[in-house]
């Protein structure tokens, strides 16, 4: 029997990475929305490209969430996404009640499930999911650092006329303008990146990945970023459904790993058929250690105003 993943949200990211997974045919895929047809309509869409792409897998649209029972991967992108001049903390309570309302749902049919939040602001959507579902930590996952690595190696790849796969970097951090891009290991085939760009040439790379998904939103001016988004959703759910165990930067619940204790911040894990199977600690700069800190007190300022909310 295939696998079987759910994506909550219908929208650009959610039906992006449903058509991203239901293209790979190794799980049968769920779309849910509250919007009536539009999961159903999209769904549908996508299965008539089976006999075209030879997928066998199957795609279902749906608003009820008793379709996604025993799903081994949920996917939340439900919730508003930004328009331009709007930051992602500026989503926090709209967006928490709508991933609060969605994760309870998801862990009612499916409790054994891995979830993966992309809603933003990620770290914050993190902690609401984890803290409705009450799953361990290992088996719920935001998605954020493969895609602000994405768009730091693009731009590098760019600069010093390499193949994105030659370039390797990580970017940890929360998922916002604190994010910290670890220059120092930063390296083409091993090279270290200094040694190919000066600090002139590398620091507005660093900005502009930091800046990534505003150019996005500046562009688009009617949403957000969605195709590297959901490409960066795909490949986490390859490393769990494949049980890859592959390491990559994605949002983890830390309990003393780097320092710091209650948080979900950016770092790289392990990732397999059990989720994050491993918290990997990668030695940091002093600067990066004070970046990453400084990271963590934005993560910690949004966890404060969803706990002392007063509308609720
Ligand atoms: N349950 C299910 N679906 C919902 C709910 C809900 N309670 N509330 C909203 N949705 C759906 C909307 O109907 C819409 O189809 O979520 C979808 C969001 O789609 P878009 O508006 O296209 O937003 P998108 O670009 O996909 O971004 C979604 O991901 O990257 C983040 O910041 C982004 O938080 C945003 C999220």
């Amino acid at each position: 029997m295939r696998k079987k993943i759910t994506v909550v949200g219908a929208g650009n990211v959610g039906a992006t990475v449903a058509q991203r997974l239901f293209e790979r045919g190794y799980a049968d895929i769920v779309l849910v929305d509250i919007v009536e047809g539009l999961p159903q309509g999209k769904a549908l869409d996508m299965l008539e490209s089976g006999p075209v792409l030879g997928t066998d897998s199957t795609i279902t649209g749906t608003n009820s969430y008793a379709d996604t029972a025993n799903s081994d991967v949920a996917v939340i992108t439900a919730g508003i996404a930004r328009k331009p001049g709007m930051s992602r903390d500026d989503l926090l309570f709209t967006n928490m009640d709508i991933v609060g309302g969605v994760a309870e749902q998801i862990a009612k049919y499916s409790p054994h499930c891995i979830l993966i939040v992309v809603s933003n602001p990620l770290d914050a959507m993190a902690q609401q999911a984890l803290d409705v579902t009450k799953f361990p930590r290992e088996r719920v996952i935001g998605m954020a650092g493969i895609l602000d690595t994405a768009r730091f190696r693009t731009f590098l790849a760019t600069e010093v006329n390499a193949s994105v796969e030659d370039v390797q970097a990580y970017v940890l951090g929360g998922h916002g303008d604190t994010m910290v891009p670890l220059v120092q290991s930063t390296n083409v085939a091993g090279i270290p990146i200094s040694n190919l760009l000066s600090k002139e040439v590398l620091d507005p790379i660093v900005q502009r990945a930091r800046d990534g998904g505003a150019e996005i939103v500046g562009l688009l001016k009617t949403g957000s970023a969605f195709y590297a988004p959901s490409a960066a959703v795909a490949q986490m759910v390859d490393a769990i459904i494949l049980d890859k165990k592959r390491i990559l930067p994605c949002a983890a619940y830390l309990k003393g790993e780097y320092g710091i204790d209650g948080l979900y911040i950016g770092v790289p894990v392990k990732l397999g058929a059990n989720g994050i199977e491993e918290v990997i600690e990668v030695e940091l700069s002093e600067e990066e250690r004070a970046n990453l800190d400084k990271s963590a007190a934005a993560v910690t300022e949004l966890l404060e105003a969803m706990n002392n909310r007063t509308d609720k």
